[in-house]
């Protein structure tokens, strides 16, 4: 072990293999504090330092008021928390209200002349669009007339929107949410085939997409994985009735895939039969949907976190404000795509709410060099900068003294996504804040809305590698395996769960309520019958420590998802996609330890009786992977073996797999059915 480094054990149980030991390495040391500059602290948001006092879980839930407080509502709530029936809370019950009222026409009094957003192009010497309040209000009102009007949407249908970053991905967000339509975003990154499933999963029968995009200096034709959308779709037996393509350079369609009558339209050309039409915004109730964003867990089949209206916007809006420290005169980029939650909820909803600007920018951040972000900073006068250790190490790959060329003012800085090596925050402390800034870790998930833990800038200071405490509102506590709180500040780690509802907490799973409650309650929940909020934990899957000073650092996902650049993959489903080989008769998937993505996929593979390795094989499995999921999850290598390890009942141990591709002791295996496969792996990965 390198001097320095802690390993603590957790105990993680596993929906296959019973309870299992695995064994989390921390690789630092508690850490110094840092302090934010007192520049920061004197404009925050947020620098009472009785918030703790006031949202003490004594005062839960009352303390949420202040939050719906932030929106403005057609009509007020009548109750704050209806916990009736645990675990599905409803926040704000009687109250009405519109995200894309709040989140547009509420400001066009006061700024409608300033941006909104900013479409930065990736091809550089394409001029920056500054989208103002006004033009964004236009915009929003024409499509929601189109979908109202000409495709017969409305509230409660769900709408599909597999799109690059560009403006027209939040006009198209903000359109749904005026009329109640709910909408569903997928990573334009991912596949036809996951788009498809995505589809048939939330029955949509309307596909929102663009003719292509600009990604690390190339053109990529977009339309033709609707095309292939549609296909798959077809196939599951579910009809898309409408393919809307908005064209990237509106007037040119650059797809080299032709449009299909009677089901694929130019959303370009059929606005102008729009031009000037207004739509009332819906009053919808607080717990109405806004959208689904479909995560990964630990069973097959991704599944979709259910978002309310009410709750979630106005979680959102306190955490921009509070944690982000965004104000209407702040400039903000998250570099975050918006097909993930970190988008949704913090490049469009919470800034826009607050009528702050907000960027989108269309490619990868070193293109075409490592100076690119730099240079947008100082050029639109960024003051709030939003990013991902993937994102940090490998801009300070590419370009470790980068920042220093570009004159530019950040007075805050975010990571989220995974653990930040404390060696990494130090660079971007120091290199890209200039030594000069306050930065908030922030943990939370796809299925929270907004954040969990952070520190509150102006109020506490900051600890390379930890995330901090639980932001106002928030209660965490740590369990062992056995149910018992691990003791607060201990530095004992365990599994890290949440004592209280919040607003942002998604309503349920899409469609199965069954899983909603077995995957984050069932767990810890003492009595299924209670019907005390206070006998619902919600257990997030991470396994996590408290240091003395209250800070917690997050450990890692505990149960079968690896987190590959901050993007949630499930086990299952790569595994999945490999069984459909011909000839591949297992498949285990492990995270292999990556110096800039965090962790790589690495799988291993055992082949039907008969069949003969070959290097052909192997690219079979990275390409069913690509088309089922998406580059993103691209295996490192691809490991053809003998035999799998296995307990005795027959459970593939990955375990001890990731072991071998992390060169890492697989401990005890003596339990094994066949512990002499380990050695004859290692042979092969090490060969
Ligand atoms: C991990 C992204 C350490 C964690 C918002 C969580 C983090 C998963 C952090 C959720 C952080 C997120 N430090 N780990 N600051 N933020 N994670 O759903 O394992 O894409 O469970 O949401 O990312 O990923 P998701």
């Amino acid at each position: 072990m390198v001097a320095g480094e802690r390993r603590i054990s957790i105990v993680v149980a596993s929906e296959n293999e019973g309870t299992q030991a695995a064994e989390i390495a921390v690789h630092w040391q508690e850490e110094e504090y840092y302090h934010a500059p007192p520049s920061f602290v004197e404009q925050a948001n947020l620098k009472d330092p009785q918030i703790f006092e006031r949202y003490s879980i004594e005062h839960f839930p009352d303390y949420y008021k202040e939050f719906g407080e932030m929106l403005d509502w057609y009509k007020p709530w009548d109750t704050l928390l209806d916990s009736s029936n645990p675990p599905f809370w409803r926040w704000f019950v009687g109250g009405e209200l519109n995200a894309s009222f709040n989140c547009v026409d509420r400001h066009l009094d006061a700024c409608k002349n300033k941006a909104a957003l900013y479409f930065v192009p990736e091809p550089e010497k394409e001029p920056i669009i500054a989208l103002t309040y006004q033009e964004l209000s236009v915009q929003v009102n024409e499509l929601a007339a189109y979908f109202r009007d000409g495709l017969n949407l409305k509230r409660g249908d769900r709408v599909t929107i597999h799109m690059p970053m560009v403006l027209e991905l939040a006009v198209t967000m903000l359109a749904c949410a005026r009329l109640g339509v709910i909408h569903s975003v997928v990573f334009g990154g991912f596949s036809a085939q996951a788009c498809a499933d995505r589809m048939v999963d939330s029955d949509s029968s309307v596909l929102v997409t663009m003719d292509g995009y600009w990604r690390d200096g190339k053109w990529l034709d977009h339309k033709e994985k609707a095309d292939e959308t549609v296909r798959a779709a077809g196939k599951a037996g579910h009809a898309v009735r409408a393919v809307l393509i908005f064209e990237r350079y509106p007037g040119e369609y650059r797809s080299s895939f032709g449009l299909v009558e009677n089901r694929d339209i130019i959303v370009n050309d059929i606005l102008s039969q729009y031009t000037g039409e207004r739509v009332e915004p819906e009053h919808m109730a607080a717990d109405d949907t806004l959208f689904l964003m479909y995560t990964s867990g630990s069973t097959g089949k991704p599944k979709a976190a259910q978002h309310s209206t009410g709750g979630y916007l106005s979680y959102v809006t306190a955490m921009s404000k509070w944690i982000l420290d965004i104000k209407p005169t702040d400039v903000y980029w998250c570099m975050a795509d918006i097909g993930w939650i970190t988008g949704h909820s913090f490049i469009v909803y919470g800034p826009l709410a607050l009528g702050a600007s907000s960027i989108i920018y269309e490619g990868v951040p070193s293109c075409p060099d490592a100076g690119r972000p730099w240079r947008v900073a100082k050029r639109l006068g960024v003051n709030i900068f939003h990013t991902s250790p993937t994102a940090i190490r490998s801009l300070r790959k590419l370009g470790p003294e980068e920042p220093a060329k570009y004159d530019y003012d950040f007075k805050l800085m975010v990571t989220v996504g995974e653990p930040i090596e404390p060696d990494v925050w130090r660079w971007y402390y120091n290199t890209v804040g200039k030594g000069n800034v306050a930065i908030v870790d922030t943990w939370w998930q796809t299925e929270n809305g907004g954040f969990l833990c952070s520190t509150v800038p102006a109020l506490a200071p900051m600890k390379p590698g930890s995330t901090g405490p639980g932001v106002p509102g928030i209660h965490p506590v740590i369990y062992d395996e056995d149910g018992n709180v691990v003791p607060p500040k201990s530095g004992k780690g365990g599994n890290i769960c949440i004592r209280n509802p919040w607003p942002g907490l998604m309503m349920g799973i899409w469609g199965d309520p069954d899983r909603y409650i077995a995957t984050y309650y069932q767990r810890y929940c003492k009595d299924p019958e209670s019907k005390d909020w206070q006998d619902w934990p919600y257990f997030a899957g991470d396994g996590a420590m408290q240091a003395p000073d209250g800070y917690y650092r997050i450990l890692g996902r505990i149960d079968d998802v690896i987190n590959v650049a901050g993007h949630r993959l499930g086990t299952k489903e790569i595994e999945s996609a490999v069984l459909e080989v011909k000839g591949v008769a297992e498949a285990a998937v492990i995270a292999a330890a990556d110096a800039i993505k965090g962790v790589i996929p690495e799988i291993y593979v055992t082949l039907q009786p008969g069949v003969a390795p070959s290097d052909q094989l192997q690219r079979s499995v990275v390409d069913i992977i690509v088309r089922d999921i998406g580059p993103i999850a691209r295996p490192r290598k691809v490991w053809l073996v003998p035999d799998l390890p296995k307990t005795r009942s027959g459970k593939i141990m990955r375990r001890v797999l990731a072991s071998i591709s992390n060169q890492k002791d697989p401990g005890d295996i003596t339990s094994l059915a066949n512990p002499e496969i380990v050695e004859a792996i290692r042979r092969t990965v090490s060969e």
